[in-house]
């Protein structure tokens, strides 16, 4: 089905942008999920540091592909020790960002700039035994710039990763 959404090349594929209560969204995403984070005996906290209730200019359904895709690369590498994801919200200008930060086994500073890269992965020995195609980050990239926002990472090894990206309110 990925591979389909490529060879379709993206442009072609509809957007159905809405105005919507961000803090809202993330929050009912982090609900339906909680079942299987509990399952899977991990820790999930959000922090919301926005001070007014403006509305973000979001596909919704294609901004959940974006957080599953980011969560589960979260999933995949946090194996050993405690499992928390962060989930963090804040202002910043135009834009809103937001922060999805683990407690994972991190990405070395060598792969970091190419995460976001087509069927790139991180290849170091650790990695093998994930599985993957290397695609969840780009079509994360994809869908983000389709919604005019930026998206980037921050890795240590044996800390873990934050991949934050950036959506523009809708009348700011
Ligand atoms: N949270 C994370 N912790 C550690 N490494 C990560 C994390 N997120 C991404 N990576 C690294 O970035 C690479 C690219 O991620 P991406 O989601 O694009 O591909 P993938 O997870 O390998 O495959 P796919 O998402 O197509 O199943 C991964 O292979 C992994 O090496
Ligand atoms: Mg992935």
């Amino acid at each position: 089905m990925i591979y389909f959404f490529f060879k379709a090349g993206f442009k072609k594929i509809q957007f159905n942008f809405e105005a919507i209560d961000i803090v809202h969204y993330i929050k009912y995403f982090i609900d339906e999920l909680s079942w299987d984070f509990e399952e899977q005996d991990i820790k999930v906290q959000c922090k919301v540091d926005v001070d007014t209730n403006e509305l973000v200019i979001v596909d919704r359904e294609k901004l959940k592909r974006v957080l599953v895709n980011i969560i589960q690369n979260s999933l995949k590498h946090m194996k050993k020790g405690e499992k928390i994801i962060r989930f963090s919200v804040v202002e910043r200008g135009h834009n809103i960002e937001i922060e999805i930060n683990d407690y994972g086994d991190g990405i070395d500073p060598a792969s970091l700039p190419y995460i976001f890269d087509r069927f790139y992965r991180a290849d170091s020995a650790r990695n093998t035994v994930t599985g993957g195609s290397g695609l969840g980050l780009a079509i994360a990239k994809q869908i983000i710039s389709e919604h005019g926002g930026e998206i980037w990472a921050a890795s240590e090894i044996g800390k873990g990763t934050s991949i934050f990206f950036t959506l523009r309110y809708a009348k700011k």
